[in-house]
This record gives structure tokens, C-alpha cells and sequence, in this order.
């Protein structure tokens, strides 16, 4: 039988997800790699507390190098989120010869020219479905089947903690400080809910989006972003009695030779398609030349959505090694040269 071994880094509630998925769905995923996917390490500093899952037959490390520099290792997920020691961890990962999985959009947005291009050098992969979208296969769709079209807009609502906090404001009245409590509780939050609340979050996605839609790097200083924490009751409210519901936005667009990047509170007409997505789902409208608009909705956050997008990644890579074969880690380099990123 083959078998594919992997590392984890960072059992949070992904990750607790991650273990899950494995679990309750091995022979599902067995039969649609032809492999067995077994988790053999997960390494945390925190390995005691319950996850809520079982770790029966998984090694539990608090030292990273012990997945990293074991041969029998091919894939690591790293769940760690945030620039360092993810960072670190990833390039080391790859310097072993180790295909990576993330949901880390914050690492990708910032260090990503130089973790694809130690893949690229190495012939490994980097996969990140979950970075951005949490369940929804957006990334997969851009680099995949809508591969074709040049695109003029990406516009969404990609971060789910503050998709909760406006729709429960909005909804219920609800205070943003208690909403934000549960949204963390929900496992929705950043560790840091700072780079939910402030749009940080929102707008690493949006980085990643531009990235793959224009093929040209974004900078993150280049992005203009506004959070939600100047968003009041009397706002929501306002917007509400107009017609309208106030939705943080991630807008890129290609205006000629320049490309657009804000991040910020919108007042989004109630008939409007983004209007109706609420808590803590997220929806994603693309313009291709070919394939016109396509709307992408589904769970943006959470413990399940966002494992099955890791494990989704893990099985494509199983299939290629099995293949023999390897992807291309080349999102960026293929958009005429004259296009550059604008600040607003
Ligand atoms: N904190 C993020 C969100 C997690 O709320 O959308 C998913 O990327």
C-alpha cells in the first residue's frame, strides 16, 4: 500500500481540524490518491492541552525539527500563522526537500517571492487553498480552469471574523466588543484578532488574490486598508434604514496599466449579491475576459471548512508524487511587464 507521511506545525483549532479530517474521512481520502495519508508528526509548545481530537499513533513534539528533519516526512503543514518563526520554518522545510501546505496568508503576502522561489529552486511544492476563502477553492479555480481569461476585478468578502462582527451588529444590535469574544471563541479570529478587526487580514488575502489574478507581486504598503473598528451601531444602523448593509470589501482591479487595492467598509445595496452573505461566510466575485463574472461563496473561517482545504491541498501533492510528477510553483512572472502595482 503507499503511503504518504506528514508533519504538522501548530495544533490550533485548524489543525485540531486537520486531525479530524484525517480521521473521519482515511478511507475516502485513500481511495481518491490511491495513498494512505498518515499524520505522523504534530509539533506545538503547547502538547498537553485536549484538542478534542485523538492523537493515537501521531508523534507529539514541541521540537519543530523533529518533523523537519525526518526523511519519512514529504509534506508539512504549517498552521502557525504569522511572519516568524513560520517563516523559518517553511524555508526550512523546503530546504529538506518537503512539499508545505499553509493557510499562512500574512507569511505569503510578505515573504511569498522568497519561499516560491526557494520551492522553485528546490522542486517542491507550496500549496495555500486555505490561505485565503477558508473552504471555498478560489485559489484552485484562478490557477486552474479559469487559467485562461485575463481578469479585471476581484472583489469579496474574505475575512470571516468580520463578516460576524457587521452581521450580528447588524442583525441583532450586538455589541462589537462581545461579538468579536465569540468570534475568537468560534476559533474564527487571528491569535491576534488585531489584523482581523483593523482589515491586516483582508488585505493579505487580497494581496495573494492580485497576486494569482495579475501575476505581478502586490506589496502590502500598497494596499489600502481600513478596518472595522470605526464601524459603530449608529453606522450600521444608518445604512440599514438607506437600503443599505456595510460590508468590509477587498476590491482589486486592473485600471489600464495600474492595479487598484483597497480594503475597506462598504455600503453595499441590499439587493447586491454580497449584501446577503452573512456570519462568518465569504463570497468572492472575479471578472475573467472569457469567462465573464463568477461568484465564489462558501464558509470563510472555522475548524472544518478550513482543514478541508488543507487536506485538499495534501491530496493533490499525494497525487503527484504517486504521479511521479511535480506542479509548477510559479504564480507570479507571467503578466506584461508595463503593469505595475499602484497605491491608491
Ligand atoms: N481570521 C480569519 C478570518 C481566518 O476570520 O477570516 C480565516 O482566514
Amino acid at each position: 500500500m503507499n503511503e504518504i507521511k506528514i508533519g504538522l506545525i501548530g495544533f490550533g483549532t485548524i489543525g485540531a481540524g486537520v486531525v479530524k479530517l484525517l480521521r473521519n474521512n482515511a478511507s475516502l481520502i485513500e481511495q481518491k490518491t490511491g495513498a494512505r495519508v498518515a499524520l505522523k508528526w504534530i509539533a506545538d509548545l503547547d502538547i498537553t492541552t485536549d484538542r478534542g481530537v485523538s492523537t493515537e499513533g501521531i508523534q507529539l513534539t514541541r521540537r519543530v525539527d523533529d518533523l523537519l528533519h525526518d526523511p519519512e516526512v514529504s509534506v508539512v503543514i504549517e498552521l502557525i500563522g504569522g511572519y516568524e518563526p513560520a517563516r523559518t520554518f517553511v524555508l526550512k522545510a523546503i530546504e529538506n526537500g518537503k512539499h508545505v501546505v499553509t493557510a499562512n496568508k500574512a507569511l505569503l503576502a510578505v515573504h511569498g517571492d522568497e519561499i516560491y522561489a526557494a520551492a522553485r529552486e528546490k522542486g517542491v511544492e507550496v500549496l495555500f487553498e486555505a490561505s485565503v476563502g477558508g473552504g471555498i477553492p478560489v485559489l484552485s479555480a484562478i490557477k486552474g480552469n479559469l487559467a485562461a481569461n485575463r481578469f479585471s476585478t476581484v472583489l469579496g468578502i474574505v475575512n470571516g471574523t468580520c463578516n460576524y462582527i457587521l452581521t450580528r451588529m447588524t442583525q441583532e444590535g450586538a455589541d462589537f466588543g462581545d461579538v468579536l469574544k465569540s468570534a475568537q471563541a468560534l476559533g474564527y479570529a487571528e491569535a491576534d484578532p488585531t489584523f482581523d478587526i483593523e482589515g491586516v487580514d483582508t488585505a493579505h488575502k487580497l494581496c495573494l488574490l492580485l497576486s494569482l489574478c495579475f501575476g505581478t507581486k502586490i506589496d502590502l504598503k500598497d494596499v489600502y486598508c481600513e478596518g472595522i473598528t470605526s464601524v459603530t451601531s449608529e453606522d450600521v444602523d444608518f445604512a440599514k434604514n438607506f437600503g443599505y448593509r456595510i460590508k468590509l470589501l477587498a476590491i482589486g482591479k486592473l485600471d489600464g496599466d495600474r492595479i487598484e487595492a483597497r480594503v475597506h467598509p462598504t455600503m453595499v445595496p441590499i439587493d447586491y449579491p454580497l449584501a446577503d452573505v452573512h456570519g462568518v461566510f465569504n463570497a468572492i466575485r472575479l471578472t475573467g475576459d472569457f469567462v465573464g463574472p463568477v461568484m465564489f461563496y462558501g464558509r470563510g473561517a472555522g475548524m472544518d471548512a478550513t482543514a478541508s482545504a488543507v487536506i485538499g491541498d495534501v491530496m493533490e501533492l499525494t497525487r503527484d508524487m504517486l504521479a511521479g510528477g511535480s506542479r509548477r510553483c510559479a504564480p507570479l512572472g507571467f503578466l506584461d511587464e508595463n503593469v505595475a502595482a499602484l497605491t491608491l
